[in-house]
């Protein structure tokens, strides 16, 4: 089995303002909530996955709504970076986070730029403002067809054009000038984009030619995709992620004509074998719609892409991901064209997904390429934080069954003989499935919320039924009121009315390290297991994968505080 994860960009689909969106001018932005009001609204298929949901002004229902009611893992995800402009929100889903907004320049680029590229071209600069790209050969293609000044523009966006006569500047030399602009712009400077704009015909009727070339910075940082890449797995590029990324950690790539396009090259990819991602914007909605605040084309696109869903779910195997998210927002309804600081929402769906879990509100987009990545097991080194261990239905690491029909009535290999051979276990265990919780409290460790330690704790407890329920240490301020991973584990369990135990794993380690400790349970969580646990309770104390130690409650802890005497009451 291949495992595929189908990422899609609904590019600009905001769910509601940030907290900050009053420093981005953004205040009350809610794009889904203004799409939504459009007669043409229809997304039954996402109100399935769960899309009304997620946390903010849009969810619906309240919290009486039946569990599982919705089909997909739902979040909303908070943009870290600075910005809230397309590349960063992409690098953000891809793991890298963004310190400062990428430059604009709306009063043109500074002197001394614009002297390095004509010192390095050769070349005189006109214009240099923002400008319409059809405007601005028209009024400057006469002067730089006379003296082969290159006309140099910008727009709202961060962005550098260099527009030139294809006569005048062959394209294979416009390319050059790019490549030197773009190695020019850096630092403060960084445009997210330098774009050759090359056109022909003669004034007044010049044309732009299909020679159009964007030179993108490249991400400041390794992406899940270089990672991905690195680890030999296929990244294929639907739309324009191959230009968001500068080519970076794709193997391969198409690009769209529109929305429709951009779906049918995602569906015919889910009919190819690979193991990897794929990775698709649909950039209309943004483009076409919010930008021009046409309400209704939005929402028309929306209820396209929502009629459109369940062929792609459909074409789904054993082991796809499908994760449909956005980039930031930009509301049709507020008098702003820009756009806005917003959320943006997170729908998970597949046959390893459990249905009907919400992760309330993530941190970052790039917990999406911490959940990638760790779907893969390619190990992490870009930012974020996975959420898989909440969503896998049933999950070793190797991306398989994790529960009781995995921890299967079959196979019987007996596990160790309690000491004394006078207590049996009801059922016993293999290695393979001491293995698999072992697996599953090392990706709990993802989880761990330890700023004060640093160490990161994941356990994993095995019920009678089969059921596992994970836990991570949670730390706190006051350091006494911090929980240990195990606990978490157990008070999870008991609280939903479990009190049949079998085996619990605990991985321990520094953030950071390469290696698990040999990490025993402390003495308090020893007390709880005590309380809840037969002597020969399992204890696995995980230093890898496949590198354990079993021991029995009763070897760890002989003895345990009981109320012997009740009548103290
Ligand atoms: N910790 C656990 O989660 N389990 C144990 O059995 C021992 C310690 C956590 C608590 C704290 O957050 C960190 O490890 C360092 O003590």
């Amino acid at each position: 089995m291949m495992k595929r994860v189908f990422l899609i960009v609904l590019d600009s689909f905001g769910i509601g303002e940030m907290p900050d969106a009053a420093v981005y001018g953004d205040q009350g932005s809610d794009t889904l909530g203004a799409v939504r009001k459009s007669p043409y609204f229809q997304m039954e298929n996402m109100r399935r996955l769960g899309l009304f949901h997620i946390d903010g002004p849009n969810k619906e229902g309240g919290e009486q709504a039946q569990e599982p009611s919705f089909q997909g893992a739902v979040a909303r995800m908070r943009e870290r970076s600075k910005g809230k402009d397309t590349t960063i929100g992409h690098w953000e889903i891809a793991g890298v986070i963004s310190e400062a907004p990428m430059p604009v320049f709306p009063q043109g680029f500074p002197k001394q730029l614009l002297n390095q590229l004509s010192e390095q071209t050769g070349r005189g600069i006109l214009c240099n403002r923002p400008y319409s790209g059809t405007q601005v050969i028209q009024d400057y293609g006469r002067e730089h067809m006379e003296t082969g000044d290159l006309i140099v523009y910008t727009s709202a966006d961060s962005v550098l054009q260099i527009a030139a006569h294809e006569d005048v500047v062959p394209v294979e030399e416009l390319y050059r000038y790019c490549q030197m602009a773009r190695a020019i712009c850096r630092g403060p400077w960084g445009v997210g984009r330098v774009i050759a704009r090359p056109f022909t015909g003669e004034w007044p009727a010049f044309t732009r030619t299909a020679n159009r070339h964007d030179f993108s910075l490249q991400p400041p940082a390794p992406t899940m995709l270089d990672l991905l890449k690195g680890a030999g797995k296929s990244v294929i590029s639907v739309g324009k992620i191959v230009d968001i990324f500068a080519e970076r950690g794709i193997t391969e790539y198409v690009r769209t004509e529109n929305n429709a396009d951009g779906i049918e090259k995602t569906l015919s990819f889910m009919k190819q074998d690979f193991e990897g991602l794929c990775f698709t914007n649909l950039v209309d909605f943004d483009m076409l719609y919010g930008h021009r605040n046409d309400r209704d084309g939005y929402a028309k696109a929306l209820a396209y892409f929502d009629r459109k869903l369940p062929e792609l779910t459909d074409a789904m195997g054993e082991e796809d991901l499908l994760i449909i998210t956005a980039d930031h927002g930009c509301d049709p309804d507020t008098p702003s064209t820009d756009h806005s600081r917003e959320y943006v929402p997170m729908l998970m769906y597949g046959k390893p997904c459990k249905p009907g879990v919400n992760l309330g509100t993530r941190a970052s987009f790039a917990d999406i390429a911490a959940t990638i990545l760790a779907y893969f097991g390619v190990e992490k080194t870009c930012g974020g934080s996975s959420f898989l261990p909440l969503v896998m239905r049933n999950r070793n690491h190797s991306g398989t069954a994790g529960k009781w029909a995995y921890f299967g009535e079959k196979s019987r290999e007996d596990a160790p003989e309690s000491a004394d051979g006078r207590t049996r276990m009801k059922k016993t265990i293999t290695q393979e499935q001491l293995r698999s919780l072992a697996c599953a409290a090392i990706d709990m460790r993802e989880c761990s919320y330890a700023p004060y330690s640093g160490y990161h704790v994941g356990a994993a407890l095995l019920t009678e039924n089969g059921e596992i329920y994970r836990g991570c240490n949670i730390e706190n301020a006051s350091f006494s009121a911090t929980n240990c991973a195990e606990r978490t584990a157990f008070f999870k369990a008991v609280s939903e009315g479990e009190r049949n135990f079998r085996a619990i794993a605990v991985a321990g380690a520094p953030k950071d390290s390469k290696k698990l400790d040999d990490c025993v349970p402390c003495g308090v969580c020893m007390q709880v297991m005590a309380e809840f646990c037969e002597p020969d309770f399992l204890v696995i104390m995980a230093k890898g994968e496949k590198d354990y130690t079993v021991k029995r409650l009763r070897e760890l802890l002989p003895d345990s505080f009981r109320l012997q005497r009740t009548d103290c009451f």
